[in-house]
């Protein structure tokens, strides 16, 4: 599989932000990456059920949710009716996850768990055969353009050796801080996905920075 690219509308001209999602549905990118924050899980809010279904009218590309928010399992139906394909969770905000698992299992979406930087891999050996993404945090959630954790590095090896391991088929998804710097090595030590907010919509020509993100798979060195 190559390389899946989803960008995040956190980054775009909420102004605009129908041109925006009309230059992803134009672009190489795979998916939408839609970021939920509740002010309480995550020091920031950003937007929620209206701004999702409002985008689902015009994407025409899967719709990745990130929920970053407590109790979740509570608003997994809404996330699914508004147009998700996939959901992820957080690790850290979830008391009974095999259960919220199971619940998004249900639902039809494919089901994403999220872990924030000091969560280790491991943590997830129990779930991960019924896991299908692995969200990793490469930065602190909350904002958008942070400076990306090399340590990311590790739990790539440990999650990939984990995944490896349990049989499981999840797909890594690197969260925060992807650039153009960054992106080959990532997919080198095994990402599947990679998240990019900042790094598109900063960008003076953004179609031609998710075809270099898309391509970095190919680069030889
Ligand atoms: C951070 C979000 C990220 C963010 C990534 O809490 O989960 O998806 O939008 O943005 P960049 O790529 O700018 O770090
Ligand atoms: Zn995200």
């Amino acid at each position: 599989m190559s390389v899946l690219i989803a960008p995040s509308i956190l980054s775009a001209d909420f102004s605009n932000l129908q041109r925006d999602i009309k230059m992803i549905n134009e672009s190489k990118a795979d998916w939408f990456h839609l970021d939920v924050m509740d002010g309480v899980f995550v020091p920031n809010i950003s937007f929620g059920l209206p701004v999702i279904k409002a985008i689902k009218k015009h994407a025409r590309k899967p719709l990745d949710v990130h929920l970053m928010i407590v109790d979740p399992d509570k608003y997994l139906a809404a996330f699914a009716d508004a147009g998700a394909a996939i959901i992820s969770v957080h690790y850290e905000a979830c008391t009974h996850l095999h259960r919220t698992i199971q619940n998004m299992r249900q639902l039809g979406v494919l089901a994403g768990v999220a872990i924030n930087p000091h969560t280790p891999c491991n943590l997830l050996s129990e779930v991960i055969a019924n896991v299908d993404v692995v969200c990793v945090m490469s930065v602190n959630p909350g904002f958008g353009g942070q400076r990306f954790i090399r340590n990311t590095f590790n739990k790539i090896y440990d999650l990939k050796n984990l995944i490896l391991q349990k049989g499981s088929s999840a797909k890594i998804e690197i969260d925060g801080g992807v650039d153009l710097k960054n992106a080959h090595e990532l997919i080198k030590a095994g990402a599947d996905i990679l998240v990019a907010g900042n790094t598109v919509f900063s960008s003076t020509d953004p179609l031609a920075t998710i075809l270099e993100l898309k391509a970095a798979d190919t680069q030889l060195v």
